[in-house]
């Protein structure tokens, strides 16, 4: 199929309305079958349990168009069970999880035009999302829900692509203990736009958002979670029940265990230990891996000794093999490729 006519090696990460999206909905108890459709609007009530509530969930991966020319999604079924998670935390029916899957990849094959190609720098983002569409007044869940899925290509998710990012200790906080943080939830990022808008008006790419109990251990960012090195070559990554379980950083952990032959550490990490780390990185679907330079708390400043001026050489190893793997020219893990037919 001809590819449409966009500059993909300048896209940023932003919505350009593509051809096709997948459309289920849920009524009565039952999921319907779903259609492809050509309809970009939502029509719902004006009580619809999304607008009153924020009864939604999403999720985001991506299909990447590889070395030899395939079209291949990175771990689908890891995003269907963890919006499965999502769905059952918010009082939401769960779209089924193979469903899911083969919703995802019809929509990408309904799009196949709009796939970056190879090499492009540029990716196919991909984004299901389900909300209460019936009216809702009393606070309850709704009783009706529609799933979608669409696509749209994008570039990198920080402006600078690969440079070294600062960032700043948010003084907001982003999941209670016990609360949402460990699933999509639209209200996780409602609750973060206050303190983002705050970060970028400051001149920061990103907070470091701090644990709300104690504020003296790291959790994540707005929209990825946190890799560190240490001086002797370790990856730490920050455990947490209030932290988005991340699909890069749990693929990022097995391909530095399998892969480099890293040793990784997956536990607290308390702020204090930060300014001892070698190299920072903030990893996600969106940010794949992307590196931070200098972290600031409160005017006081963390210099990461990789620098401002590129990827610290252990994050770089990192990225290179996960990206190697998406696009196919190193051997991906059994069951980690989809391949759209
Ligand atoms: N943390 C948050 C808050 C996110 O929004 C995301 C993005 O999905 C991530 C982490 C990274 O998760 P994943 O690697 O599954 O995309
Ligand atoms: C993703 O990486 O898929 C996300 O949802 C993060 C968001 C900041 C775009």
């Amino acid at each position: 199929m001809e590819k449409k006519n966009l500059d993909w090696s300048n896209l940023g990460f932003g919505y350009i309305k593509t051809d096709k999206r997948f459309v289920a909905n849920y009524k009565d108890g039952a999921w319907d079958d779903g259609v492809i459709t050509d309809d970009d609007k939502v029509v719902i009530s004006e009580c619809a349990g999304v607008l009153q509530y924020a009864q939604t969930c999403f999720e985001g991966m991506k299909a990447y168009t590889t070395q030899d020319g395939h079209v291949v999604i990175f771990r689908p079924d890891m995003n269907a069970e963890r919006m499965a998670n999502s769905c059952r935390r918010l009082e939401m029916p769960v779209y089924p999880e193979d469903k899911f899957v083969d919703a995802v990849a019809k929509v990408v094959k309904e799009n196949d035009a709009w796939v970056p190609p190879y090499g492009s720098g540029a990716t196919l983002y991909i984004r299901p999302y389900m909300f209460g569409s019936n009216p809702v007044i009393g606070v309850k869940p709704a009783d009706e829900y529609q799933f979608r899925v669409f696509v749209t290509p994008v570039g990198p998710y920080f402006k600078g692509g690969a440079k070294p990012l600062t960032i700043k200790v948010s003084d907001f906080d982003r999941a209670a203990p016990h609360g949402t943080g460990h699933i999509k939830a639209g209200l996780n990022y409602a609750m973060s736009l206050h303190a983002i808008v705050t970060a970028h008006e400051e001149g920061y790419a990103e907070n470091m958002y701090l644990d709300p109990a104690t504020r003296t251990k790291v959790e994540e960012t707005g929209g990825a979670n946190f890799l560190f090195i240490t001086k002797d070559g370790k990856v730490v990554t920050p455990k947490s029940d209030s932290i988005l379980p991340s699909i890069t950083r749990r693929s990022l952990v097995y391909v530095a265990k399998e892969y480099l032959g890293l040793e990784v550490e997956e536990r607290e990490v308390l702020f204090d230990e930060v300014k001892d780390f070698a190299e920072c990185g903030l990893c996600g679907t969106a940010a794949v891996i992307s590196p931070v330079g200098k972290i600031v708390n409160h005017g006081e400043e963390i210099c990461l000794p990789s620098g401002m001026e590129k990827m610290g050489p252990t994050i770089q190893k990192l990225y290179d093999t996960l990206t190697g793997i998406q696009m196919g020219t190193i051997e991906a893990p059994e069951g980690w490729i989809y391949k759209v037919e």
